[in-house]
Protein backbone atom coordinates (compact mmCIF):
# COMPACT_ATOMS: atom_id res chain seq x y z
CA UNK A 1 0.00 0.00 0.00
CA UNK A 2 1.14 3.63 -0.71
CA UNK A 3 2.07 4.98 2.41
CA UNK A 4 1.95 8.11 4.43
CA UNK A 5 4.46 11.00 4.08
CA UNK A 6 8.16 10.31 5.44
CA UNK A 7 8.69 6.84 4.46
CA UNK A 8 12.06 5.39 3.55
CA UNK A 9 12.75 5.72 0.03
CA UNK A 10 12.80 2.37 -2.36
CA UNK A 11 16.33 0.51 -2.34
CA UNK A 12 17.13 -2.95 -3.80
CA UNK A 13 18.78 -4.77 -1.16
CA UNK A 14 21.59 -7.76 -1.51
CA UNK A 15 22.48 -10.34 0.83
CA UNK A 16 24.52 -13.35 0.47
CA UNK A 17 23.66 -12.83 -3.27
CA UNK A 18 19.88 -12.72 -2.86
CA UNK A 19 18.16 -9.49 -3.55
CA UNK A 20 14.84 -7.81 -1.80
CA UNK A 21 13.15 -5.03 -2.91
CA UNK A 22 12.67 -2.87 -0.14
CA UNK A 23 9.14 -0.46 0.01
CA UNK A 24 8.49 1.67 3.03
CA UNK A 25 11.71 -0.31 4.80
CA UNK A 26 10.04 -3.75 4.39
CA UNK A 27 10.65 -6.73 1.96
CA UNK A 28 8.15 -6.01 -1.06
CA UNK A 29 7.29 -8.51 -3.89
CA UNK A 30 5.92 -6.30 -6.79
CA UNK A 31 2.28 -7.78 -8.12
CA UNK A 32 2.11 -5.47 -10.89
CA UNK A 33 -0.38 -4.92 -13.86
CA UNK A 34 1.45 -2.68 -16.93
CA UNK A 35 -1.70 -0.27 -18.67
CA UNK A 36 -1.53 -0.33 -22.30
CA UNK A 37 0.11 1.67 -24.19
CA UNK A 38 -1.74 4.45 -24.67
CA UNK A 39 -3.76 4.42 -21.39
CA UNK A 40 -1.43 6.84 -19.28
CA UNK A 41 -3.27 9.55 -19.99
CA UNK A 42 -6.23 11.78 -17.79
CA UNK A 43 -8.92 10.85 -19.85
CA UNK A 44 -8.04 7.22 -20.18
CA UNK A 45 -6.32 6.65 -16.36
CA UNK A 46 -10.16 6.32 -14.51
CA UNK A 47 -10.94 3.35 -16.70
CA UNK A 48 -7.76 1.54 -15.38
CA UNK A 49 -8.25 1.03 -12.18
CA UNK A 50 -10.77 -1.41 -11.96
CA UNK A 51 -9.08 -3.89 -14.00
CA UNK A 52 -5.92 -3.43 -11.29
CA UNK A 53 -8.31 -3.64 -8.31
CA UNK A 54 -10.14 -6.59 -9.64
CA UNK A 55 -6.24 -8.82 -9.62
CA UNK A 56 -5.32 -7.60 -6.36
CA UNK A 57 -2.24 -6.51 -7.78
CA UNK A 58 -0.16 -3.54 -4.95
CA UNK A 59 1.38 -1.63 -8.61
CA UNK A 60 0.60 -0.37 -11.45
CA UNK A 61 3.65 0.23 -14.39
CA UNK A 62 1.79 3.44 -16.76
CA UNK A 63 4.00 4.87 -18.94
CA UNK A 64 5.39 8.40 -19.56
CA UNK A 65 5.61 9.91 -23.06
CA UNK A 66 8.63 12.06 -24.24
CA UNK A 67 6.07 13.43 -26.84
CA UNK A 68 3.88 14.96 -24.27
CA UNK A 69 5.91 15.55 -21.26
CA UNK A 70 8.12 18.05 -23.74
CA UNK A 71 5.83 18.56 -26.57
CA UNK A 72 8.21 21.99 -26.83
CA UNK A 73 12.18 21.67 -26.09
CA UNK A 74 12.48 22.79 -23.18
CA UNK A 75 8.94 22.86 -22.06
CA UNK A 76 7.86 20.50 -19.40
CA UNK A 77 3.91 19.40 -18.80
CA UNK A 78 3.57 16.98 -16.30
CA UNK A 79 0.08 17.07 -16.38
CA UNK A 80 -0.06 13.16 -17.61
CA UNK A 81 2.59 11.93 -14.20
CA UNK A 82 0.53 14.17 -11.82
CA UNK A 83 -2.71 11.88 -12.37
CA UNK A 84 -1.01 8.89 -12.39
CA UNK A 85 0.53 9.19 -9.36
CA UNK A 86 -2.41 10.98 -7.33
CA UNK A 87 -4.82 8.36 -8.64
CA UNK A 88 -2.53 5.53 -7.75
CA UNK A 89 -2.49 7.11 -4.13
CA UNK A 90 -6.34 7.08 -4.35
CA UNK A 91 -6.37 3.52 -4.92
CA UNK A 92 -3.59 2.74 -3.10
CA UNK A 93 -1.36 1.46 -5.56
CA UNK A 94 2.81 1.77 -5.81
CA UNK A 95 3.49 3.21 -9.15
CA UNK A 96 6.08 2.42 -11.68
CA UNK A 97 7.31 4.73 -14.14
CA UNK A 98 8.52 3.90 -17.74
CA UNK A 99 10.25 6.50 -19.32
CA UNK A 100 9.67 6.19 -22.99
CA UNK A 101 11.90 8.25 -24.33
CA UNK A 102 14.60 7.27 -27.56
CA UNK A 103 13.58 3.93 -27.45
CA UNK A 104 10.29 2.24 -27.29
CA UNK A 105 10.35 -1.39 -28.42
CA UNK A 106 13.43 -0.43 -30.64
CA UNK A 107 11.37 2.32 -33.01
CA UNK A 108 11.52 5.97 -32.13
CA UNK A 109 8.40 6.61 -31.93
CA UNK A 110 7.73 7.88 -28.59
CA UNK A 111 10.57 11.29 -29.22
CA UNK A 112 8.79 14.69 -29.64
CA UNK A 113 7.69 15.60 -32.85
CA UNK A 114 10.82 18.45 -33.28
CA UNK A 115 13.19 15.23 -32.70
CA UNK A 116 11.47 13.34 -35.23
CA UNK A 117 11.71 15.93 -37.78
CA UNK A 118 15.17 16.80 -37.40
CA UNK A 119 17.12 13.84 -38.28
CA UNK A 120 20.23 15.94 -38.81
CA UNK A 121 20.49 16.95 -35.16
CA UNK A 122 19.10 14.09 -34.37
CA UNK A 123 20.74 11.54 -36.22
CA UNK A 124 18.72 7.94 -36.97
CA UNK A 125 20.58 4.70 -37.18
CA UNK A 126 21.80 3.72 -40.50
CA UNK A 127 21.79 0.79 -42.03
CA UNK A 128 24.55 -1.31 -43.91
CA UNK A 129 22.80 0.08 -47.14
CA UNK A 130 23.19 3.55 -45.88
CA UNK A 131 19.37 3.87 -44.94
CA UNK A 132 17.97 5.64 -42.28
CA UNK A 133 16.16 3.70 -39.73
CA UNK A 134 13.10 4.10 -37.69
CA UNK A 135 15.37 3.94 -34.14
CA UNK A 136 17.84 7.06 -33.70
CA UNK A 137 21.32 6.13 -33.22
CA UNK A 138 22.81 5.99 -30.51
CA UNK A 139 25.95 8.10 -31.16
CA UNK A 140 23.55 11.26 -31.55
CA UNK A 141 25.26 13.34 -28.72
CA UNK A 142 22.38 16.07 -29.32
CA UNK A 143 19.27 13.27 -28.70
CA UNK A 144 21.02 11.90 -25.50
CA UNK A 145 21.64 15.42 -23.65
CA UNK A 146 17.83 16.29 -24.71
CA UNK A 147 16.93 12.59 -23.48
CA UNK A 148 19.03 13.46 -19.90
CA UNK A 149 17.42 16.65 -19.71
CA UNK A 150 13.62 15.28 -19.69
CA UNK A 151 14.47 12.02 -17.90
CA UNK A 152 16.34 14.99 -15.29
CA UNK A 153 13.65 17.51 -15.85
CA UNK A 154 11.19 13.99 -14.79
CA UNK A 155 13.05 12.86 -12.19
CA UNK A 156 13.43 16.44 -10.29
CA UNK A 157 9.24 17.26 -10.57
CA UNK A 158 8.99 13.08 -9.28
CA UNK A 159 11.05 14.05 -6.38
CA UNK A 160 9.24 17.33 -5.04
CA UNK A 161 5.88 15.04 -5.85
CA UNK A 162 6.97 11.86 -4.33
CA UNK A 163 9.99 12.46 -2.86
CA UNK A 164 8.55 12.27 0.84
CA UNK A 165 5.55 9.64 0.00
CA UNK A 166 7.24 7.00 -2.72
CA UNK A 167 4.17 6.15 -4.24
CA UNK A 168 6.50 5.66 -7.05
CA UNK A 169 8.96 3.02 -6.51
CA UNK A 170 11.28 2.61 -9.57
CA UNK A 171 11.47 4.04 -12.71
CA UNK A 172 11.87 2.06 -15.97
CA UNK A 173 14.31 3.46 -18.10
CA UNK A 174 13.38 3.63 -21.47
CA UNK A 175 11.37 0.90 -23.41
CA UNK A 176 12.59 -2.36 -25.00
CA UNK A 177 15.55 -0.84 -26.34
CA UNK A 178 18.06 -1.72 -29.14
CA UNK A 179 17.07 -1.79 -33.51
CA UNK A 180 15.37 -3.97 -35.65
CA UNK A 181 16.15 -2.16 -38.21
CA UNK A 182 20.09 -3.48 -38.60
CA UNK A 183 22.60 -4.75 -36.17
CA UNK A 184 24.22 -2.31 -35.78
CA UNK A 185 24.93 1.57 -37.07
CA UNK A 186 27.20 2.09 -40.10
CA UNK A 187 26.85 5.70 -40.26
CA UNK A 188 30.67 7.18 -40.71
CA UNK A 189 30.64 8.00 -37.23
CA UNK A 190 29.53 4.67 -36.22
CA UNK A 191 31.70 2.86 -38.26
CA UNK A 192 34.70 5.06 -37.54
CA UNK A 193 33.99 3.69 -33.65
CA UNK A 194 33.27 0.36 -34.69
CA UNK A 195 36.91 -0.34 -36.60
CA UNK A 196 38.62 1.15 -33.73
CA UNK A 197 39.36 -0.37 -30.02
CA UNK A 198 37.01 -1.78 -27.71
CA UNK A 199 37.15 0.82 -24.93
CA UNK A 200 39.36 0.24 -22.36
CA UNK A 201 36.49 0.33 -19.80
CA UNK A 202 34.59 -2.91 -20.81
CA UNK A 203 38.11 -4.93 -21.73
CA UNK A 204 38.94 -4.29 -18.15
CA UNK A 205 35.70 -5.17 -16.48
CA UNK A 206 34.84 -7.99 -19.13
CA UNK A 207 38.97 -9.32 -18.58
CA UNK A 208 39.45 -9.57 -22.00
CA UNK A 209 42.43 -9.15 -24.07
CA UNK A 210 42.26 -5.87 -25.66
CA UNK A 211 41.59 -5.45 -29.73
CA UNK A 212 39.04 -4.09 -31.87
CA UNK A 213 35.75 -5.26 -31.80
CA UNK A 214 36.24 -7.77 -34.73
CA UNK A 215 39.46 -9.27 -32.78
CA UNK A 216 37.42 -9.08 -29.18
CA UNK A 217 33.84 -10.13 -30.24
CA UNK A 218 34.39 -12.50 -33.50
CA UNK A 219 30.90 -13.20 -35.15
CA UNK A 220 29.01 -11.52 -32.14
CA UNK A 221 30.77 -7.80 -32.87
CA UNK A 222 28.41 -6.07 -34.33
CA UNK A 223 25.78 -6.84 -31.56
CA UNK A 224 28.22 -6.47 -28.73
CA UNK A 225 29.28 -3.05 -30.03
CA UNK A 226 25.77 -2.00 -30.32
CA UNK A 227 24.20 -3.33 -26.83
CA UNK A 228 27.65 -0.95 -25.18
CA UNK A 229 26.45 1.86 -27.80
CA UNK A 230 22.83 1.92 -26.35
CA UNK A 231 24.00 0.57 -22.66
CA UNK A 232 26.31 3.95 -22.25
CA UNK A 233 23.80 5.71 -23.83
CA UNK A 234 20.52 4.64 -21.68
CA UNK A 235 23.68 5.00 -18.63
CA UNK A 236 24.00 8.50 -19.06
CA UNK A 237 20.27 8.94 -19.20
CA UNK A 238 20.08 7.14 -16.22
CA UNK A 239 22.54 8.87 -14.19
CA UNK A 240 21.16 12.06 -15.38
CA UNK A 241 18.01 11.11 -13.48
CA UNK A 242 19.74 9.77 -10.61
CA UNK A 243 21.40 12.37 -10.05
CA UNK A 244 17.91 14.50 -9.37
CA UNK A 245 16.42 11.58 -7.44
CA UNK A 246 17.47 7.96 -7.13
CA UNK A 247 14.97 5.63 -6.97
CA UNK A 248 15.84 2.24 -8.48
CA UNK A 249 16.26 2.42 -12.10
CA UNK A 250 15.37 -1.30 -14.53
CA UNK A 251 15.72 -1.63 -18.33
CA UNK A 252 13.50 -3.72 -20.35
CA UNK A 253 14.49 -6.40 -22.61
CA UNK A 254 12.44 -8.05 -25.81
CA UNK A 255 14.18 -11.08 -25.17
CA UNK A 256 16.15 -13.85 -27.70
CA UNK A 257 14.00 -16.77 -27.83
CA UNK A 258 16.09 -19.59 -25.72
CA UNK A 259 16.34 -21.73 -29.37
CA UNK A 260 17.73 -18.83 -31.13
CA UNK A 261 21.31 -18.93 -32.77
CA UNK A 262 23.49 -16.51 -31.95
CA UNK A 263 24.69 -14.06 -33.69
CA UNK A 264 20.68 -13.66 -35.14
CA UNK A 265 19.78 -10.10 -34.34
CA UNK A 266 17.71 -8.08 -35.96
CA UNK A 267 15.64 -10.87 -37.10
CA UNK A 268 14.14 -11.81 -34.62
CA UNK A 269 14.17 -9.27 -31.83
CA UNK A 270 16.56 -6.11 -31.52
CA UNK A 271 20.17 -5.55 -31.88
CA UNK A 272 21.57 -4.09 -28.60
CA UNK A 273 18.61 -4.56 -25.83
CA UNK A 274 19.61 -6.40 -23.17
CA UNK A 275 19.31 -10.03 -24.02
CA UNK A 276 21.20 -13.15 -21.75
CA UNK A 277 23.54 -12.58 -24.93
CA UNK A 278 25.05 -9.57 -23.79
CA UNK A 279 24.20 -8.88 -20.31
CA UNK A 280 27.73 -8.83 -19.24
CA UNK A 281 28.34 -5.94 -21.40
CA UNK A 282 24.81 -3.99 -20.48
CA UNK A 283 26.43 -4.66 -16.74
CA UNK A 284 29.80 -3.14 -17.25
CA UNK A 285 28.82 -0.28 -19.49
CA UNK A 286 25.19 0.47 -17.40
CA UNK A 287 26.08 0.55 -13.26
CA UNK A 288 23.23 3.30 -12.73
CA UNK A 289 20.83 0.47 -13.80
CA UNK A 290 20.10 -1.79 -11.36
CA UNK A 291 18.34 -4.31 -12.95
CA UNK A 292 17.83 -5.68 -16.32
CA UNK A 293 14.10 -7.66 -16.60
CA UNK A 294 13.15 -9.74 -19.22
CA UNK A 295 9.31 -9.01 -20.93
CA UNK A 296 8.83 -12.63 -21.65
CA UNK A 297 5.60 -13.38 -24.31
CA UNK A 298 6.80 -16.88 -25.57
CA UNK A 299 5.48 -20.26 -24.00
CA UNK A 300 6.37 -23.20 -22.53
CA UNK A 301 7.21 -24.11 -18.75
CA UNK A 302 10.01 -25.14 -19.26
CA UNK A 303 11.56 -22.17 -21.44
CA UNK A 304 9.83 -20.04 -18.44
CA UNK A 305 12.22 -21.44 -15.81
CA UNK A 306 15.46 -20.90 -18.48
CA UNK A 307 14.85 -17.59 -18.91
CA UNK A 308 14.45 -15.95 -15.60
CA UNK A 309 17.36 -17.98 -14.38
CA UNK A 310 19.59 -16.25 -17.33
CA UNK A 311 18.19 -13.13 -15.79
CA UNK A 312 18.50 -14.11 -12.26
CA UNK A 313 22.29 -13.39 -11.89
CA UNK A 314 24.74 -12.63 -8.42
CA UNK A 315 24.82 -9.30 -10.12
CA UNK A 316 20.81 -8.76 -11.07
CA UNK A 317 17.85 -9.14 -9.52
CA UNK A 318 15.12 -10.75 -11.21
CA UNK A 319 11.92 -8.63 -12.12
CA UNK A 320 9.91 -9.86 -14.41
CA UNK A 321 8.52 -5.69 -15.92
CA UNK A 322 5.90 -7.29 -18.28
CA UNK A 323 4.75 -11.26 -19.07
CA UNK A 324 1.61 -12.16 -21.10
CA UNK A 325 -1.56 -11.83 -20.51
CA UNK A 326 -3.14 -15.44 -21.81
CA UNK A 327 -4.22 -17.94 -18.78
CA UNK A 328 -0.96 -20.01 -18.84
CA UNK A 329 0.59 -16.93 -17.43
CA UNK A 330 -0.82 -16.71 -14.86
CA UNK A 331 1.28 -19.11 -13.04
CA UNK A 332 4.76 -17.19 -13.41
CA UNK A 333 4.51 -15.03 -10.19
CA UNK A 334 5.25 -18.17 -8.59
CA UNK A 335 7.93 -19.37 -10.69
CA UNK A 336 9.83 -15.86 -10.11
CA UNK A 337 9.38 -16.56 -6.30
CA UNK A 338 10.70 -19.68 -6.34
CA UNK A 339 13.47 -18.31 -8.14
CA UNK A 340 13.87 -15.72 -5.48
CA UNK A 341 12.79 -13.04 -7.92
CA UNK A 342 11.57 -9.40 -6.47
CA UNK A 343 8.47 -8.89 -8.73
CA UNK A 344 6.44 -10.01 -11.53
CA UNK A 345 3.90 -7.49 -13.84
CA UNK A 346 1.04 -8.95 -16.43
CA UNK A 347 1.02 -6.98 -19.38
CA UNK A 348 -2.12 -5.04 -20.77
CA UNK A 349 -4.27 -5.37 -17.90
CA UNK A 350 -6.71 -2.61 -18.80
CA UNK A 351 -8.27 -3.98 -21.80
CA UNK A 352 -7.89 -7.57 -21.68
CA UNK A 353 -11.22 -8.20 -23.44
CA UNK A 354 -12.98 -6.06 -21.87
CA UNK A 355 -15.20 -2.76 -22.36
CA UNK A 356 -13.66 -0.69 -19.40
CA UNK A 357 -15.05 2.17 -22.02
CA UNK A 358 -18.74 0.81 -20.55
CA UNK A 359 -18.79 1.98 -17.13
CA UNK A 360 -18.98 0.69 -14.65
CA UNK A 361 -17.14 -2.57 -15.74
CA UNK A 362 -18.89 -5.81 -14.11
CA UNK A 363 -16.37 -8.93 -12.74
CA UNK A 364 -18.17 -10.44 -15.98
CA UNK A 365 -16.07 -7.31 -18.30
CA UNK A 366 -12.48 -9.52 -16.77
CA UNK A 367 -13.13 -12.89 -17.44
CA UNK A 368 -10.00 -13.01 -19.11
CA UNK A 369 -7.83 -11.90 -15.92
CA UNK A 370 -9.77 -14.25 -14.28
CA UNK A 371 -6.35 -16.31 -13.57
CA UNK A 372 -4.21 -14.00 -12.49
CA UNK A 373 -6.71 -12.33 -9.92
CA UNK A 374 -6.35 -16.30 -8.76
CA UNK A 375 -3.25 -15.97 -8.43
CA UNK A 376 -2.76 -12.40 -7.14
CA UNK A 377 -5.35 -13.09 -4.32
CA UNK A 378 -3.48 -15.90 -3.04
CA UNK A 379 0.20 -14.10 -2.86
CA UNK A 380 -1.26 -10.81 -2.11
CA UNK A 381 -3.10 -12.32 1.27
CA UNK A 382 0.19 -13.19 1.78
CA UNK A 383 2.62 -10.72 -0.04
CA UNK A 384 5.00 -9.99 3.82
CA UNK A 385 5.42 -13.34 4.56
CA UNK A 386 6.29 -14.23 0.84
CA UNK A 387 8.48 -11.55 0.04
CA UNK A 388 10.34 -11.91 3.04
CA UNK A 389 10.95 -15.75 2.30
CA UNK A 390 11.72 -15.15 -1.13
CA UNK A 391 14.72 -12.69 -0.21
CA UNK A 392 15.85 -15.94 2.53
CA UNK A 393 16.01 -18.13 -0.67
CA UNK A 394 13.34 -20.77 1.08
CA UNK A 395 10.82 -21.11 -1.92
CA UNK A 396 10.61 -23.36 -4.60
CA UNK A 397 7.98 -23.70 -7.26
CA UNK A 398 6.84 -27.04 -9.52
CA UNK A 399 5.14 -26.44 -12.70
CA UNK A 400 3.16 -28.54 -14.50
CA UNK A 401 4.43 -28.41 -17.85
CA UNK A 402 8.25 -28.26 -16.56
CA UNK A 403 8.79 -32.07 -14.91
CA UNK A 404 12.05 -31.42 -13.74
CA UNK A 405 10.69 -28.89 -11.26
CA UNK A 406 8.33 -31.50 -9.97
CA UNK A 407 10.06 -33.00 -7.27
CA UNK A 408 11.47 -30.34 -4.55
CA UNK A 409 14.05 -31.05 -2.07
CA UNK A 410 14.33 -29.20 1.33
CA UNK A 411 17.02 -30.91 3.26
CA UNK A 412 16.20 -34.13 4.55
CA UNK A 413 12.76 -33.84 2.70
CA UNK A 414 11.16 -34.03 -0.93
CA UNK A 415 8.09 -32.81 -1.98
CA UNK A 416 6.37 -34.10 -4.67
CA UNK A 417 3.81 -32.24 -6.75
CA UNK A 418 1.52 -34.13 -9.04
CA UNK A 419 -0.13 -31.21 -11.15
CA UNK A 420 -2.61 -30.52 -13.69
CA UNK A 421 -6.50 -30.95 -14.28
CA UNK A 422 -7.58 -33.87 -15.89
CA UNK A 423 -9.69 -32.03 -18.60
CA UNK A 424 -6.89 -29.47 -19.19
CA UNK A 425 -6.81 -28.36 -23.10
CA UNK A 426 -3.61 -29.92 -24.66
CA UNK A 427 -0.93 -27.14 -24.02
CA UNK A 428 -2.73 -25.09 -21.50
CA UNK A 429 -1.54 -26.25 -18.31
CA UNK A 430 -2.64 -24.94 -14.84
CA UNK A 431 -0.97 -26.61 -11.97
CA UNK A 432 1.36 -24.43 -9.63
CA UNK A 433 2.62 -25.61 -6.18
CA UNK A 434 4.92 -23.92 -4.14
CA UNK A 435 6.59 -24.60 -0.68
CA UNK A 436 8.70 -22.28 1.35
CA UNK A 437 11.02 -23.92 3.97
CA UNK A 438 9.26 -22.51 7.57
CA UNK A 439 11.74 -24.86 9.87
CA UNK A 440 13.69 -27.86 9.40
CA UNK A 441 10.49 -29.97 9.27
CA UNK A 442 8.10 -27.38 8.38
CA UNK A 443 6.62 -26.33 5.10
CA UNK A 444 4.30 -23.16 3.95
CA UNK A 445 2.51 -24.77 0.58
CA UNK A 446 0.03 -23.59 -1.58
CA UNK A 447 -1.06 -23.53 -5.23
CA UNK A 448 -3.75 -24.55 -7.61
CA UNK A 449 -4.60 -27.52 -9.68
CA UNK A 450 -2.35 -29.57 -7.83
CA UNK A 451 -1.38 -32.24 -5.11
CA UNK A 452 1.03 -32.85 -2.84
CA UNK A 453 3.11 -35.89 -1.18
CA UNK A 454 5.78 -35.82 1.04
CA UNK A 455 9.39 -38.68 0.96
CA UNK A 456 12.44 -38.74 2.97
CA UNK A 457 14.93 -37.60 0.54
CA UNK A 458 17.80 -39.94 1.75
CA UNK A 459 16.12 -42.35 4.38
CA UNK A 460 18.07 -44.25 6.80
CA UNK A 461 17.79 -47.77 7.52
CA UNK A 462 14.56 -48.48 8.92
CA UNK A 463 13.51 -44.84 8.94
CA UNK A 464 10.14 -43.95 7.94
CA UNK A 465 8.29 -40.19 7.87
CA UNK A 466 4.91 -39.21 8.64
CA UNK A 467 2.44 -35.97 8.72
CA UNK A 468 2.57 -34.41 12.26
CA UNK A 469 0.22 -32.36 11.43
CA UNK A 470 -1.32 -30.13 8.59
CA UNK A 471 -3.20 -26.79 9.10
CA UNK A 472 -5.14 -25.30 6.65
CA UNK A 473 -5.62 -21.50 7.62
CA UNK A 474 -4.80 -18.01 5.89
CA UNK A 475 -2.66 -15.03 6.90
CA UNK A 476 -4.49 -11.99 8.28
CA UNK A 477 -2.20 -8.80 8.88
CA UNK A 478 0.91 -11.36 9.04
CA UNK A 479 -0.44 -13.50 11.36
CA UNK A 480 -1.24 -17.24 10.66
CA UNK A 481 -4.65 -18.20 11.41
CA UNK A 482 -5.91 -22.31 11.47
CA UNK A 483 -9.01 -22.50 10.38
CA UNK A 484 -8.59 -26.23 10.32
CA UNK A 485 -6.60 -29.49 10.81
CA UNK A 486 -6.39 -31.55 7.60
CA UNK A 487 -6.41 -35.00 7.96
CA UNK A 488 -8.01 -38.53 6.65
CA UNK A 489 -9.02 -38.66 3.22
CA UNK A 490 -7.15 -35.40 2.61
CA UNK A 491 -4.34 -36.59 3.29
CA UNK A 492 -3.57 -39.99 3.05
CA UNK A 493 -3.05 -39.82 -0.30
CA UNK A 494 -1.26 -36.41 -1.28
CA UNK A 495 -3.15 -32.87 -0.37
CA UNK A 496 -4.84 -31.43 -3.16
CA UNK A 497 -4.95 -27.31 -4.10
CA UNK A 498 -8.46 -27.96 -6.20
CA UNK A 499 -9.20 -25.35 -8.12
CA UNK A 500 -9.64 -22.06 -6.18
CA UNK A 501 -6.32 -23.04 -3.93
CA UNK A 502 -5.68 -23.65 -0.40
CA UNK A 503 -2.67 -22.47 1.92
CA UNK A 504 -1.36 -25.31 3.93
CA UNK A 505 1.35 -25.05 7.18
CA UNK A 506 2.65 -28.67 7.11
CA UNK A 507 5.21 -30.28 9.88
CA UNK A 508 6.54 -33.74 8.86
CA UNK A 509 8.69 -36.04 10.91
CA UNK A 510 9.81 -39.61 11.31
CA UNK A 511 9.36 -42.73 13.05
C1 LIG B 1 6.32 -5.17 -25.32
C2 LIG B 1 6.37 -3.67 -25.09
O1 LIG B 1 7.37 -3.37 -24.16
C3 LIG B 1 5.04 -3.13 -24.64
O2 LIG B 1 5.10 -1.74 -24.53
C4 LIG B 1 3.95 -3.55 -25.61
O3 LIG B 1 4.21 -3.00 -26.86
C5 LIG B 1 3.92 -5.06 -25.68
N1 LIG B 1 5.20 -5.56 -26.14
C6 LIG B 1 2.81 -5.54 -26.61
O4 LIG B 1 2.78 -6.89 -26.70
Amino acid sequence: MANAAGSEMPRLVQEQGRYAFYVDGQPYFILGGQIHNSSAWPAVLPQVWPALEFIHANTIEAPVYWEQLEAQPGKFDFTNVDAIVQQAREHKLHVILLWFGTWKNARCHYVPEWIKSDTVRYPRLVDANARLTDSLSPYGTATLEADQRAFAALMRHLKELDGAQHTVIMVQVENESGSLDSVRDFSPAAQKLFSGAVPEELIHKLKLQPGTWEQVFGNSAAEKSQAYAVARYIERVAAAGKAEYPLPMYVNAWIRSPDDVEPDPPRSYPSGGATDVVLDVWKAAAPSIDLIGPDIYGKGDTAYRRIISAYHRPDNALFVPEDNNLPVFARYPFSVLGEGGIGWTVWGVDHVNTRTDIEPPTAAAFSELVPFERTFRLLASMHDEISRLSFAGKIKTALEGDPSSHTMEFGRWKLIAALGRSNNPPNQPSGVLMAAELGPDEFLVTGFDARIGFALAHPGPNERWQIMKVEEGVYENGAWKVKRLLNGDECDFGVDFGDAGRILHVKLGTY
